[in-house]
């Protein structure tokens, strides 16, 4: 990927519109001409909005000049990158080598059927989404689940149950989870 689609062409919005318009040349103009400006650009609508929606990247787009194919291109190559909306509590497993010989599938596997959804979803009550990392680097205390930044190590498939519930009581008070899940 090349250095140069990682930074905005210059901020095409000299006629402000408001609403959506308005929102992301805001977002454009704080970052434009910076090293890394479509990542700190791509940040900045995740975290107003908990993911990046298509019409803001298309926005993007058209304020910045980017084409949007290289948006897509860095939005979909980081994982903390969203293009789904998340649930309030983000639960990620590692499945690196470490973690997946102690168990690491088992565990997911065991989330995916207490939550009731496949790995890479949300659950129907916006609660919480279910993903996986390769190696976060506490391979030692593996397997390790991270939930709302929250880690938990040597976690049996029993454990599973429990780490929900622990989160589902939280609900009404976390704010929504826009990254945990890193690891490329
Ligand atoms: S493999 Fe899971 S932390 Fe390294």
């Amino acid at each position: 990927m090349g250095e140069s689609i990682l930074e905005a062409q210059g901020c095409h919005c000299s006629q402000m519109e408001s609403g959506d318009l308005e929102r992301i040349c805001a977002i454009a103009d704080r970052h434009v001409g910076s090293r890394g400006a479509l990542i700190a650009m791509l940040e900045s609508i995740q975290q107003e909005q908990g993911y990046l929606p298509e019409g803001d990247l298309r926005l993007l787009s058209q304020v910045t000049g980017i084409a949007l194919v290289d948006i897509y291109g860095v939005a979909t190559f980081y994982r903390s990158f969203s293009l789904k909306p998340r649930g309030k509590h983000l639960i990620c497993v590692c499945l690196g080598t470490a973690c997946h010989v102690r168990g690491g599938a088992a565990v997911v596997e065991e989330l995916s059927r207490v939550l009731d959804i496949p790995v890479g979803e949300t659950t129907l009550d916006g609660e919480f989404t279910l993903e996986t990392a390769n190696c976060l680097g506490a391979c030692a205390l593996g397997p390790i689940v991270v939930v709302d930044g929250q880690y938990f190590s040597k976690v049996k498939v029993t454990d599973a149950k429990d780490i929900v519930a622990q989160f589902r009581d939280k609900a009404d008070v976390i704010e929504p989870a826009t990254e945990a899940c890193t690891a490329a």
